[in-house]
């Protein structure tokens, strides 16, 4: 620890884990999107709320940026520290504190994975809803700070429909408790529901309050094989009319092809341009019957020109598996991510737009489109042929975006439906912002932080 500064830090914040291994500063200074060189000036690891209070009075009296650090499975490159930032780490402080079957709440550290959530919801008899496939990695606490979505939104919303309370540590150290789990509260601005999708910009989360729910009833998983992109909606509005939809996705054949030469097996013989995967409730005869009929609509309308449901939980797991391996499995070749959404209404036209737009501006390139489309929220990855330099690349894809963000603003769509603006969207916000909001974001970004200091160029620049 040469730099006299992180020597102050263990005066004012004793014990603290801190440590500078360039391995440490490697790994804790990047996240997914791997484009930024990691340059941390420290990873600090506390155990305590009381030691992230400590560090962030520390970095306020000495004038040091603290990145606010999860899972870093972030996709927009919010918990990046490239500029000399103390890295906060919420990785230990990831434990279960309390459950409240009354209030069906379960109370936890920021740093605890969504997985081991989900467990500890299970073993209450409840399920904490919102799902995705970096589970076993991402912490709730950035799921929280990014607002995070996933498969099943369409049944339960986003993370930010979940959340009772938060415990937030501000850039001067002291310590919010905002709503203290109330359902009804009617005393002011909420600054629970700032705090999340503030992307690490205005507070610590150091805890959060989680609402849980009931287990969801018997589920099937149903892979539809669909042979156009047009007709994508009319196959979601002849599911959604007759069944209790918990999830509705779509894949391409690029997609699939990536996951199965990742190791997932082929479902269908023949190849297919299009394909959706939708879990819907089936507990009894009737829910059964309903699936079949939308089915057999869509088949007779020729939307739909093969399927397979789920006969156990394992088909069901490797269905799904079609769809959740996706972003494994093109990592290697560096995707360049657009994540945007428009109203559920607005997706037809959107997608031709899109579509058009997409298909004429990558001639020479692999891309991949997913998402959560039952939720207007489309995933467009562009992968980087390797013999292409990464600037160039970069610089390709940064001039469809700008476009992209001209038909997004048509359609009054959002430029990150659910990763974050990060520093990979930032130069675009303002395609979903108007700027009087950007002005009064920044107001609150000076209120909470004056100094600037928390996740300082992630969002906007000041
Ligand atoms: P990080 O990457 O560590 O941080 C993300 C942001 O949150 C940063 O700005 C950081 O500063 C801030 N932050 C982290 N912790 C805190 C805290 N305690 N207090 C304040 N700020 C904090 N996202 C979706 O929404 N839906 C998906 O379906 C989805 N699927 C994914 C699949 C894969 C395979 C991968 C790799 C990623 C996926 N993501 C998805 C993106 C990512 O997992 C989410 O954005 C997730 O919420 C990030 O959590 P994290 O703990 O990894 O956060
Ligand atoms: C997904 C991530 C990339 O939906 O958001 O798989
Ligand atoms: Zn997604």
């Amino acid at each position: 620890m040469t730099d006299p500064r992180l020597s102050s830090l263990l005066q004012d914040c004793p014990g603290l884990r801190l440590t500078t291994e360039p391995a440490d500063l490697e790994h804790y200074g990047r996240d997914w999107t791997r484009r930024w060189t990691p340059a941390p000036l420290a990873i600090a690891l506390p155990g305590s709320v009381e030691e992230v209070q400590a560090i962030l009075r520390w970095a306020s009296a000495h004038q040091v940026a603290v990145v606010p650090s999860g899972g870093r499975t972030g996709l927009s490159g919010g918990a990046v520290a490239a500029h000399g930032e103390l890295v906060l780490s919420l990785e230990r402080m990831n434990k279960p504190l309390a459950f409240d079957a009354v209030d069906r709440t379960l109370t936890v550290q920021a740093g605890m994975a969504l997985e081991a959530v989900h467990n500890a919801a299970l073993e209450h008899g409840l399920i904490y809803p919102v799902d995705f496939a970096a589970r076993g990695s991402c912490s709730i606490g950035g799921n929280i700070a990014t607002n995070a979505g996933g498969i099943r939104v369409i049944r339960y919303g986003n993370t930010r429909e979940w959340i009772a309370g938060l415990k937030v540590v501000t850039a001067d150290g002291q310590l919010l408790e905002l709503n203290k789990g109330l359902i009804k509260n009617s005393s002011g601005y909420d600054f629970r529901q700032l705090l999340i999708a503030s992307e690490g910009t205005l507070g610590v989360i150091v805890e959060a309050t989680l609402r849980l729910t009931d287990p969801p009833p018997a589920s099937n998983v149903m892979l539809l094989a669909v042979p156009s992109f047009d007709v994508l909606m009319q196959v979601f509005a002849a599911f959604r009319e007759r069944l209790q939809l918990q999830a509705f996705e779509f894949f391409t054949d690029r997609a699939l092809e990536h996951v199965l030469a990742n190791g997932a097996q082929a479902p269908f013989e023949q190849v297919h341009p299009f394909y959706v995967v939708t879990e819907f409730a089936a507990g009894d005869q009737a829910q059964e019957d309903a699936a079949m009929a939308a089915f057999e609509a869509c088949m007779e309308q020729g939307w739909v020109s093969d399927g397979v449901i789920s006969a156990s939980d394992a088909q069901a797991a490797q269905l799904w598996r079609l769809r959740e391996g996706i972003t494994e499995a093109v990592a290697r070749y560096k995707p360049y991510k657009n994540d945007v959404s428009v109203r559920i209404s607005a997706m037809p036209a959107f997608m031709a737009q899109t579509q058009a737009l997409i298909g004429q501006a990558y001639p020479q390139f692999d891309v991949v489109w997913f998402g959560h489309i039952g939720d207007g929220n489309l995933h467009i990855n562009v992968l980087k042929p390797d013999a292409t330099a990464d600037a160039e690349f970069l610089d390709q894809c940064e001039q469809v975006t700008k476009l992209l963000a001209q038909v997004l603003a048509r359609f009054d769509g959002s430029i990150s439906a659910e990763h974050g603006i990060g520093l990979v969207k930032k130069a675009y916000l303002d395609s979903t912002r108007s700027a009087a909001e950007i002005a009064l974001m920044k107001a609150v970004k000076h209120a909470f932080d004056p100094q600037g200091l928390l996740n300082p160029g992630k969002l906007f620049d000041l």
